[in-house]
């Protein structure tokens, strides 16, 4: 066993939460989610994606949340960008780190970005050319690496395929989703292994949907390898409008928690993301998916 001392969380929230939200939540909110996750404490937040408006109308806003939130020195608010055109959307906001996605379903691919992987990946040359021109930092995805929607299972040398084809890019970090929050421990712990002999284990993310409630076991199972960067959502916001029945992130409270009861730093502080999680789950008439979000409430804090 070799836990990371420090685990880094991408909060996702901002993107992946509100992007499967049925009404579109105003800038001002957005604004406002984005500026407490940062005062929590969080220094890698995804704010938006440049995709089609018309595939995903929750995103279309993404220019002007860039141009409203703040930029503090150490916090980096990354985009998504599906191919050239939105990546040159996204620089014209001057954005210092977009992110790509792919997936290792063919699927997934065709359903979500409307290509092949191969095209997908082919797409992505041009814009990591730009983006090293512009010293814009490139993330990668993976989705469906522990199961796919529409072809079940998904082999592991199908996702580390994929992941290394990022990596060898330029991507400087792969985010492995579990699209649909279908895994368990031992089969995300063997993912993890078998994706690690082709990309270096300091440069994988574990970006994990919690529909099944195993999100935190398996989390837990691949810290042991060593794992240090976790993606999340403030109160488990989110899911993904081309995977039916897919619920949200991992509860970005509950991760931190977790990690922290085990003595491994996060750098956040847990009443201030509680706080951020209440608000949004408020704007959205819900109570917030974290249970730890829930505890703090109950406790009156
Ligand atoms: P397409 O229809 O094949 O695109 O969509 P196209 O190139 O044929 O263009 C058609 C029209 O779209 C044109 O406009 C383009 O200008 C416009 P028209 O001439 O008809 O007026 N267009 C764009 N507009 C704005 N921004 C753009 C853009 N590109 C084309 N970037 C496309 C292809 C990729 C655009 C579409 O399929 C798409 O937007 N897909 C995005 C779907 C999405 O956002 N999914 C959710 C994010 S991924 C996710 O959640 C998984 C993740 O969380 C990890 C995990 O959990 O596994 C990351
Ligand atoms: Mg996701």
């Amino acid at each position: 066993m070799s836990f990371a001392p420090h685990v880094r969380i991408v909060e996702v929230g901002p993107r992946d939460g509100l992007q499967n939200e049925k009404t579109i939540v105003p800038v001002d909110v957005k604004v406002a989610l984005i500026e407490a996750l940062a005062d929590a404490g969080l220094t890698s937040i995804e704010v938006g994606s440049f995709v089609s408006p018309k595939w995903v109308p929750q995103m279309a806003d993404s220019a002007e949340v860039l141009a409203r939130i703040r930029n503090r020195a150490g916090v980096r608010y990354t985009v998504l960008t599906p191919n050239l055109e939105g990546f040159d959307r996204a620089l014209a906001c001057n954005v210092q780190e977009v992110a790509l996605f792919a997936s290792a379903s063919q699927s997934f691919s065709q359903r979500n970005i409307n290509c092949s992987i191969e095209d997908s990946l082919a797409r992505f040359v041009p814009i990591m050319d730009k983006a090293r021109h512009h010293k814009v930092r490139v993330r990668g995805y993976v989705s469906c690496v522990l199961g796919c929607p529409y072809e079940g299972e998904v082999p592991a040398v199908a996702v580390a395929r994929v992941a290394s084809r990022l990596f060898e890019m330029g991507c400087y970090e792969i985010s492995l989703g579990d699209t649909i929050g279908i895994g368990t421990p031992t089969k995300a712990r063997s993912l993890i292994e078998r994706v690690a002999a082709d990309v270096p284990m300091d440069r994988l993310a574990l970006h994990f949907h919690d529909t099944y409630g195993q999100a935190l076991a398996n989390i837990y199972a691949c810290l042991e390898l060593g794992v240090s960067v976790i993606d999340s959502a403030v109160a488990g916001l989110g899911g993904c409008p081309y995977a039916a029945g897919a619920s949200g992130n991992v509860a970005t409270e509950d991760v931190v928690y977790m990690l922290e009861g085990m003595g491994v730093k996060t750098g956040i502080d847990l009443s201030l993301l509680g706080l951020a999680g209440q608000v949004i789950s408020r704007h959205l008439q819900r109570m917030p998916a974290s249970k730890v979000s829930r505890a703090l409430m109950a406790r009156g804090l």
